[in-house]
């Protein structure tokens, strides 16, 4: 049953249930959870990629006392600074403080984030046997995230709704085959071009592990949850199709119904007829695409999230203002539309422009009551 629907049943009185659990999630009505279900808003909601890290001092101020792994396994600093970005920025979504890339531990990976290099996984997989020695990811083993989402939400205000998120399948495999980032994916497209048994088979195991993951972020009160699938772009639409589309849809298809699902990637506008095919609510937009081209590809029976150059916010308010409210009018006040930026906010972004940045949705967005 929907939250919305729930009604206080004429049951006996010592048969009804506490009135806490009767009440809909105030979260479920904020513009974000509106935009989401393609409702009308009274403004167009905004979040920000990356909208929790380096570029804010005080996540810089705790990252030195801690390795970032560490702060993703701490329940409650995650939640201290997933609040405390999406306070201080005035978001009308949190995103947890998490990463694609945890789910490469328990699946019999190491994972390393370095300095400067990004992250490192070993040993990569490069062959079937490789895909074989693999363990099935137990969606227990990822315990502290859903513990994290828990406190997250318990701190958040009621009225915040809060993201899960995982890796899409293409590019958890991506890093698993690299081990680490790249820029050709040319380990990656050698798996899928010379053998495509053992490709398909890496991307069913990611992919079954990745429906309990987010099944479990969802359960522990994810409101809505983003699949990133970043690096997906380098890809023909003829290769997304045979070689990744079936396995985003599974898992899009596998996870708990009723929660909207974000589906990202970036370097996709030639890929979005085919993203949208895959699944999702509300299709991500990079930059690269005019937002009003973009969203008619989609198709206006779904929502699109997008698609600020995060460079823009490098630039002076006017000019950010300015960029903001042409990406707004290409949405026309069509409802379904999140405002995000194309990509992750940069770390050399100032805190002050990324305030005036969402001040500025709210403002050049609101609509007549
Ligand atoms: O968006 C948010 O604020 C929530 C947190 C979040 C992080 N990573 C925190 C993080 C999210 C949603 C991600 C997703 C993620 N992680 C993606 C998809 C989004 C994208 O940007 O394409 C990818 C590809 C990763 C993998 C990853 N994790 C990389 C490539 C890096 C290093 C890049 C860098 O900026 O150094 C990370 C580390 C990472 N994940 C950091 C943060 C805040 C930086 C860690 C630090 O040094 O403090």
């Amino acid at each position: 049953m929907r939250d919305e629907e729930k009604t206080v049943p004429s049951h006996p009185s010592s048969l009804i249930p506490h009135p806490s659990s009767l009440i809909p999630h105030p979260w479920q009505h904020s513009p974000f959870m509106r935009a989401c279900r393609r409702e009308p808003v009274p403004f167009t909601p905004v979040w920000l990629m990356r909208q929790a890290g380096r570029y804010m001092k005080e996540y810089r101020a705790l990252r030195e006392r801690m390795p970032f792994l560490q702060l993703c396994k701490s329940p409650d600093l995650v939640s201290e600074v997933t609040v405390t970005a999406a306070e201080r920025i005035g978001a009308d979504a949190a995103i947890l403080f998490a990463d694609i890339l945890l789910i490469v531990e328990p699946m019999g990976l190491t994972l390393e984030y370095s300095k400067g290099e990004g992250p490192v996984i070993g040993p990569p997989v490069r062959c079937g046997a490789d895909v074989d020695r693999l363990r099935e990811l137990d969606p227990a083993a990822l315990d502290y995230v859903y513990q994290a989402v828990r406190q997250t939400r318990a701190d958040l205000k009621p009225e915040t709704p809060l993201i899960g998120f995982a890796g899409a399948p293409f590019t958890v495999a991506s890093y698993m085959i690299e081990g680490g980032a790249s820029r050709g994916f040319e380990w990656t497209k050698g798996m899928m071009y010379r053998d495509p048994g053992v490709w398909h088979e890496l991307m069913r195991r990611i992919s079954r592990g990745l429906i309990g993951y987010l099944d479990g972020q969802i359960e522990a009160g994810a409101g809505a949850v983003q699949l990133f699938d970043s690096w997906v772009g380098c890809l023909s639409p003829e290769d997304y199709r045979e070689f990744v589309l079936p396995h985003s849809r599974a898992v899009i298809e596998g996870i708990r119904p009723g929660t909207p699902v974000i589906h990202f990637g970036t370097g996709t506008a030639t890929l979005l007829e085919d993203i949208r095919e895959a699944g999702g609510d509300i299709i991500g937009l990079d930059w690269r695409v005019e937002l009003d081209r973009g969203w008619a590809a989609v198709g206006h029976d779904r929502g699109v999230q997008g698609n600020l150059d995060p460079v823009a916010l490098l630039a002076d308010v006017p000019t950010l203002r300015e960029r903001a409210a042409r990406i707004l009018a290409r949405a026309a006040g069509r409802p379904g539309h999140i405002f995000n930026l194309g990509h992750g906010i940069l770390p050399q972004t100032p805190v002050e422009n990324v305030v005036a940045l969402i001040d500025a949705v709210h403002e050049l967005s609101e609509r007549a009551a």
